[in-house]
């Protein structure tokens, strides 16, 4: 450590010295009060030891000096004294030293005062160190203090200010030296600044008393009759006695916070609400393009059904009149017949009659010989058998032009282009007249079955209820590979109509069965299928009333069945 020594007496000054560098110190000599004070203001150091009585300036002069002076750190002053009066050493003290050594000095006493200087400067270092960190952090505090928004009092018990921040200061128009001491409550002027008052003055003796932080949040109205709010927190200080000293009142208006949150909220809600009616939109638009998908699929069906009509209804009208002919035809043909057989008869009585005994001898050889002809000709025709055979063929042509006539009916009953009114129904019947229609299709792969029961009949639209056994007839008859059956069976259960139609096709995957009343689900190839006859099949008997339902087995074959309420 560095020490200046004021000594005048080379000698003292000398063995001062020696002493001093033995302990490890380093020493700088002057010889008097001045040239020390001179010293001491370019370079202070920490521990001075001055002779007192010196000439230009005494040690109790400098020692004066040295007190009243500012330096940096403390500086530690022993004075040296041959004087040992009582009153002597109190002026030394008094003068603002802090220790004295009697000359001449006792080695041992010096090295002891001298170390005890040096503790007691070490501790003013320290001292000073946590002092200086005391301030800078206090420093900080008061910036952060100073730079929040929200307003902050501390209050002592009496209810008088402590300490305010910045914010604080500004809301009531004073500094912070101006408030200090003044009651917080009853303070005309800071208590007309202070809005809800009576409230925040219940809070703070209430942490007073019970020692909890309490946190509230206050409203009142403006001046201008607005509504405001204030959130305020006031929170305890204990000292080392678990006691509340003082009490930190936080305040922040947050009227505007509150009417943000306001907004936010009204705004969720005019956004929820638009969501919703955006939402519902979109449940109506879908619900329109499912309509309009439906629609599309009707209309495709009709058109299907009405070109089905058309053929239906072209084909029978260009078949009856033909029909209508040979039928007609045929009618006379029959009584020609019937005609020319007579005439034979009685061709052959005159015959009989020519060639009798009495008569025989009287008939000219030519014309026996013709009559001998015309028997070997009608020999040869076998004109007994050509005449039942006429009967027969004719017979034949009848049923023909009756089965004719019975397709070109059930053409006409199976598709009326146009005609969709609700009647009453004959299930049976419409699945006849669909068979003759399909049966071309189904022939060649199956035998069909039927198993018609005793039913009522049931409410509807003829045409579109033959569509549907037409797709699934159509369909089973694809399903079959080469040979295979058809079962129909119509039964009346409860107060429904059944209709079963089974076959022994390829049957339905699993995966494929929940798909196949999809529109446009289809495994046929390209151009084959279109996917849609299930799916009409499947509208149809929905607006009905009924039921379709499918069970199929892959390798055995499936069977759907519909069920359709009865009338009344
Ligand atoms: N009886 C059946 N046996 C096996 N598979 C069937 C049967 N009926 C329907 N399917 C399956 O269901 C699918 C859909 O049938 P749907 O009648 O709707 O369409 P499609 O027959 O493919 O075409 P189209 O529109 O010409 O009728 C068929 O492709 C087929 O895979
Ligand atoms: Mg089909």
């Amino acid at each position: 450590m560095e020490i200046l020594i004021v000594e005048d007496d080379f000698i003292s000054r000398n063995l001062l010295k020696k002493m001093l560098v033995e302990m490890g110190h380093e020493v700088i000599e002057t010889e008097n009060g001045i040239q020390a004070w001179e010293y001491l203001n370019n370079s202070p150091v920490s521990i001075v030891i001055s002779d007192w009585l010196m000439p230009e300036m005494d040690g109790l002069e400098l020692c004066h000096k040295i007190r009243n002076a500012t330096f940096k750190g403390y500086v530690y002053v022993i004075m040296l004294t041959a004087k040992d009066r009582k009153a002597d050493l109190v002026d030394v003290f008094k003068a603002g030293a802090d220790d004295y050594i009697p000359k001449p000095f006792d080695p041992e006493e010096l090295r002891a005062r001298v170390m005890t200087g040096v503790r007691v400067v070490h501790l003013e270092e320290q001292h000073n160190a946590l002092a200086n960190t005391l301030i800078e952090s206090r420093n900080k505090l008061r910036i952060v203090f100073d730079s929040l928004k929200e307003e902050i009092v501390s209050l002592d018990e009496d209810l008088k200010i402590v300490s305010v921040n910045d914010a604080f200061a500004k809301h009531v128009g004073k500094n912070l030296d101006a408030m200090v001491g003044k009651a917080f409550f009853s303070d005309t002027e800071i208590r007309c600044k202070i809005a809800c008052n009576e409230d925040i003055k219940k809070l703070v003796e209430n942490v007073f008393k019970d020692g909890a932080g309490k946190k509230k949040l206050l409203m009142g109205s403006d001046q201008h009759g607005g509504d405001f709010y204030r959130q305020v927190s006031c929170l305890p200080i204990i000292d080392e006695h678990d006691n509340v000293f003082q009490v930190v009142v936080v305040t922040q208006d947050i009227t505007e916070e509150r009417k943000k949150t306001e907004e936010i909220r009204s705004l969720n809600e005019q956004i929820m609400e638009t969501s919703a009616q955006i939402e519902a939109k979109n449940k109506k638009l879908k619900k329109t393009l499912q309509r309009l998908e439906d629609t599309q699929t009707q209309m495709l069906q009709s058109e299907k059904m009405a070109s089905i009509g058309q053929l239906a209804a072209g084909v029978a009208h260009e078949i009856n009149n033909p029909t209508g002919f040979v039928s007609s035809n045929l009618k006379t043909l029959s009584d020609y017949h019937e005609d020319i057989a007579e005439l034979i008869e009685k061709y052959h009585e005159l015959i009989a009659n020519l060639e009798s005994e009495e008569n025989r001898g009287a008939l000219s050889e030519l014309f026996c010989g013709s009559l001998e002809q015309l028997k070997a000709f009608e020999k040869d025709i076998d004109i007994e058998f050509l005449m039942e055979d006429i009967t027969d063929l004719i017979g034949d042509c009848r049923e023909g032009t009756d089965r004719i006539k019975k397709i070109v009916i059930d053409l006409k009953d199976f598709a009326h282009p146009g005609e969709d009114k609700i009647q009453s129904i004959d299930i049976n019947n419409g699945i006849e007249s669909t068979l003759n229609v399909v049966n071309n299709e189904i022939k060649y792969k199956a035998t069909v079955h039927k198993d018609f029961g005793n039913i009522p009949s049931v409410q509807g639209v003829p045409q579109q209820l033959n569509q549907v056994f037409m797709n699934i007839l159509v369909n089973a008859a694809h399903a079959i590979d080469k040979k295979g059956e058809i079962h129909i069976k119509t039964r009346s259960i409860d107060r429904n109509v059944e209709v079963i139609i089974s076959d022994t096709g390829s049957g339905i995957a699993k995966e494929n069965l929940t798909k196949i009343f999809d529109p446009f689900f289809t495994t046929k190839d390209v151009g084959k299928g279109t996917g849609l006859g299930m799916n009409i099949a499947y509208n149809i008997i929905q607006k009905h009333n009924g039921t379709i339902q499918v069970e199929s087995e892959v390798g055995k074959g499936t069977t759907f069945t519909i069920t359709l309420p009865t009338e009344g």
